[in-house]
């Protein structure tokens, strides 16, 4: 009989896979543990959706998603060219470490690499940050630098940077959350851009929460030919299950990704759901209002009852409770029919990050940790 672990390659049998939230079967469980929105998609959208739901279903939807790609072109100001449609932004992440970033020679045994030899396949991002960029370097036997943000989570400036001698400004890659996961602060596009400036390779800023945010950095993608901005349907635009994210940055990055793209990498339902989701904007800011609002709300109330809470330009909160470990709140939560996520990471190991919902939701949230206060 042939073992069938030795087809395997020792790297994948070795990789720590990504783990995602939890998707729980129990019903009636409020969940506020995988960032999606609470809101539904617009009326116009579940419509557009629902209306391509026939015999079309039997054809291969556009391969380039070149309508939604004109559109979003004309949303921020570039040419179809300066953007490409993931099958969720995470798609797109995985193919920027595969078109920026050679794979370590001898699975990086190979102790005479020179350091400039050595960043070509470097994947850079800050700790802690969004924990699907270590997998995507794993998988593609690429180097990984993770180097950590100031206590507070907010970004180093380049001055420390330098000094710390970590950050490598020549690396292939870099990955920056902003506003970040699963801190939730916000960076401003002033110190970004220096931070981008001093950079010598390809720099994603990854913006899957931004429209939370008071600012964002998408000019930073159409000034510079080395950064690309990342965004996605699915947060903001109550869209995670149908998967559509996208890049925008040079025309020629672009078209080296668009190379690796798989030929109908975005399906036909998720074009037209984002298509029509750009036809509804004003049904989708006043859903960021509301979740501003509630998150705002939210965080006092929870500062009342003793967490300590970071300040968050997200969907969610990053909050330290009281009196008991986070791990222990998880499960107490959870009794009490709440999801909210917990990281067994040093750095925030002590914190819950908590999606925010809606006011009921957030509510019933405020009412459970009083009763487990008590
Ligand atoms: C920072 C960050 N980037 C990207 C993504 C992926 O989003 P998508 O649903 O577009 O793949 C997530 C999802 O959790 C995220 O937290």
């Amino acid at each position: 009989m042939k073992n069938p672990r030795s087809f395997i390659r020792p790297l994948v049998h070795e990789l720590h896979a990504y783990v995602p939230g939890e998707q729980p079967k129990i019903k009636g469980l409020i969940k506020l543990n995988t960032n999606e929105n609470p809101y539904p998609p617009s009326p116009h959208a579940l419509k557009a959706v629902k209306a391509a739901v026939d015999g079309r279903l039997r054809l291969y939807p556009n391969p380039t998603a070149q309508l939604l790609r004109e559109k979003l072109a004309k949303l921020h100001g570039c040419k179809a060219d300066n953007i490409i449609i993931g099958n969720g932004s995470d798609e797109l992440l995985a193919m920027a470490v595969r078109a920026f970033v050679e794979p370590r020679l001898g699975g990086g045994r190979r102790k005479a690499e020179g350091r400039g030899q050595r960043s070509k396949s470097v994947v850079q991002y800050f700790h802690p940050s969004y924990s699907l960029y270590p997998v995507l370097a794993d998988i593609h036997e690429a180097a990984k630098n993770a180097v950590p943000l100031n206590a507070n989570f907010s970004l180093p400036g380049v001055p420390k940077l330098k000094r710390g001698a970590l950050w490598d400004f020549n690396a292939a890659l870099t990955f920056i959350t902003t506003p970040n996961a699963p801190g939730g602060r916000g960076y401003s596009t002033g110190e970004l851009e220096k931070l981008c400036r001093a950079m010598n390779g390809v720099v994603v800023l990854d913006e899957a929460y931004v429209d939370f945010a008071g600012e964002n950095a998408m000019k930073l993608a159409l000034k510079f030919p080395h950064v690309i901005a990342s965004r996605t349907f699915s947060k903001a635009y109550s869209l995670c299950f149908q998967r559509v994210g996208y890049f925008v940055g040079h025309a020629e990055l672009i078209a080296a990704l668009d190379k690796i793209r798989d030929s109908y990498n975005v399906n036909g339902l998720g074009q037209v759901a984002a298509l029509a989701t750009l036809e509804d904007l004003p049904y989708y800011r006043a859903n960021f209002r509301k979740i501003v609002s509630t998150r705002e709300e939210l965080s006092r109330a929870l500062t009342r009852l003793g967490f300590r809470v970071l300040p968050s330009e997200t969907n969610f909160i990053l909050a330290q409770p009281p009196i008991f470990e986070a791990k222990d709140w998880l499960q107490k939560l959870r009794e009490k029919k709440i999801l909210v996520r917990w990281f067994n990471q040093p750095e925030i190991k002590d914190f819950l990050r908590i999606t925010i919902g809606t006011p009921r939701e957030a509510e019933a949230l405020v009412r459970a940790v009083k009763e487990i206060l008590l």
